[in-house]
C-alpha cells in the first residue's frame, strides 16, 4: 500500500480483538508517530502502552475516577472499557513553556503523532481507533498514569488490535533502544 492509499482510505476499527501488534509492528507504529510535524523539535508527545492484566488496573483507575455516587452500571462500564482492545496506546501531549511554540501547537503535534500511529496501523492491517471520552481529561486518571501536570492537557488513547505482555506503571521506565537516531527517547513503555 502506498502512502496515498493509506491517507485516502484509512478507517477506524471500533471492534478490536486479539492478537495485539507484535514488537516489529509496534516499532513501526511509533516510528510513524515520531515523524509528526514538530515546531522547534520539542517532541511534545509521550506514549504509554497498556495491555494484558494492566488493562484491568486501568479499568480500576477509571472506576475510581468516577463520582462517588456513580451507579454500579457506570462502575462496571468503566472497568470494562480498557478490555475492548488487547493493546491500548495512550498518547500524551507533553506541553512545555516555549517562547515560540504555544501549547496549542504542541497538542496539535501530539495529535499528528496519534494520526501517524493510526496510519501505520492501517497500512499493516492492524485495526485501531482513537478514543477519548471524559476520562481522558480526568486529573485522577492522569495522576494514576503518572503524568506530570504539564502533560495532562490532552491525553487520549488509540486502541489497537493485537498483543504481548507488559504492565503499566506510573513511571517511564523503558526508552526503546531499537529506534534509531534522534527519535530514540520519545518512545517509552512502562512495566
Ligand atoms: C481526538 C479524538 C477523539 C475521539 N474520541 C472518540 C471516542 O471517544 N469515541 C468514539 O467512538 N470515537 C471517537 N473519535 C472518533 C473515532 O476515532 C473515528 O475517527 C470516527 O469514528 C470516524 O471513523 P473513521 O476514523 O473511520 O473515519 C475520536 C476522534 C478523535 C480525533
Amino acid at each position: 500500500m502506498d502512502a496515498l492509499d493509506a491517507l485516502l482510505n484509512r478507517v477506524s476499527a471500533p471492534r478490536l480483538c486479539e492478537p495485539a501488534p507484535d514488537a516489529a509492528q509496534r516499532e513501526l507504529l511509533f516510528r510513524a508517530a515520531l515523524r509528526a510535524p514538530d515546531h522547534s523539535q520539542l517532541r511534545p508527545w509521550r506514549f504509554l502502552t497498556i495491555e494484558g492484566a494492566a488493562r484491568e488496573q486501568l479499568g480500576e483507575l477509571f472506576a475510581q475516577a468516577l463520582p462517588a455516587d456513580a451507579s454500579p452500571e457506570a462502575l462496571s462500564k468503566a472497568r470494562a472499557m480498557p478490555l475492548r482492545a488487547p493493546l491500548l496506546v495512550v498518547v500524551i501531549a507533553r506541553v512545555q513553556a516555549h517562547p515560540k511554540v504555544p501549547a496549542q501547537e504542541q497538542v496539535l503535534a501530539a495529535g499528528c503523532a496519534a494520526h501517524g500511529i493510526l496510519l501505520a496501523a492501517y497500512v499493516q492491517g492492524i485495526g485501531a481507533v482513537w478514543r477519548t471520552g471524559e476520562l481522558a481529561y480526568n486529573a485522577q486518571v492522569a495522576a494514576g498514569l503518572g503524568l506530570a501536570r504539564a502533560s495532562r492537557s490532552s491525553p487520549s488513547s488509540i486502541w489497537a488490535r493485537r498483543n504481548a505482555s507488559c504492565a503499566y506503571r506510573s513511571r517511564w521506565t523503558w526508552p526503546t533502544s531499537s529506534v534509531p537516531g534522534r527519535i530514540n527517547a520519545e518512545v517509552a513503555r512502562v512495566g
